[in-house]
């Protein structure tokens, strides 16, 4: 099936968005270290764009768990497909992803994580489809609620592509 991509949130949007959320926590974390999880893949390209714009120490680790194959719908199983390089023990721990949908993937991650003694465990995602909640996930920093569609660009793909496009774009089909 053919598809192409309508702007949803242009670059410049999400850039200055990505500089309000740095300065937020840069601001809530002060005389602290962050320690940011990226869930791969989708979550890389806003944790690189996030981490310059902390003015706090950062480290960074990434995990990369499976949620959704080449299709558009969630299939409610997750597995952990790559784990963390270090322990969270101790540490002021920021869960960067790209989105957050129904909320299964993330309620499940975040459960496994809090077991692991971080001192403090927070969640940042660029987008939120509120709409699609399915099970209730606390997301500390938002950079946009979206409306229900299918969206691609900063992280985000359809069947492995456009994660590459430096904007927010919603999949439409011919
Ligand atoms: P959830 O478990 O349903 O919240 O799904 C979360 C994951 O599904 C995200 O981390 C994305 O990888 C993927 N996902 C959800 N919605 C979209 C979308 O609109 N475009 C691309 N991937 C999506
Ligand atoms: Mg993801």
């Amino acid at each position: 099936m053919a598809e192409h991509v309508k702007v949803l949130l242009t670059e410049e949007e999400v850039d200055r968005r990505i500089q309000e959320i740095g300065n937020q926590i840069s601001k809530d974390y002060e005389g602290k270290q962050v320690h940011l999880v990226c869930v791969l893949k989708g979550g890389s390209f806003f944790m690189c764009e996030l981490a310059k714009r902390i003015t706090v120490p950062v480290s960074l680790d990434f995990m990369s768990v499976s949620s959704y194959g080449s299709d558009t719908k969630s299939s409610g199983v997750v597995k952990i497909v790559k784990d963390l390089d270090e322990s969270i023990k101790d540490k002021d721990v920021i869960v960067v992803e790209d989105i957050v949908d129904s909320g299964r993937t993330l309620s499940y991650l975040l459960e496994m994580l809090r077991d692991r003694g971080p001192r403090s465990l927070s969640l940042c995602t660029l987008l939120d489809k509120p709409e699609r909640r399915v099970i209730d996930v606390k997301v500390d920093y938002t950079g946009f609620e979206i409306p229900d569609e299918f969206v691609v660009g900063y992280g985000l793909d359809y069947d492995q592509r456009y994660r590459n496009l430096p904007y927010i774009g919603i999949v439409e089909f011919d």
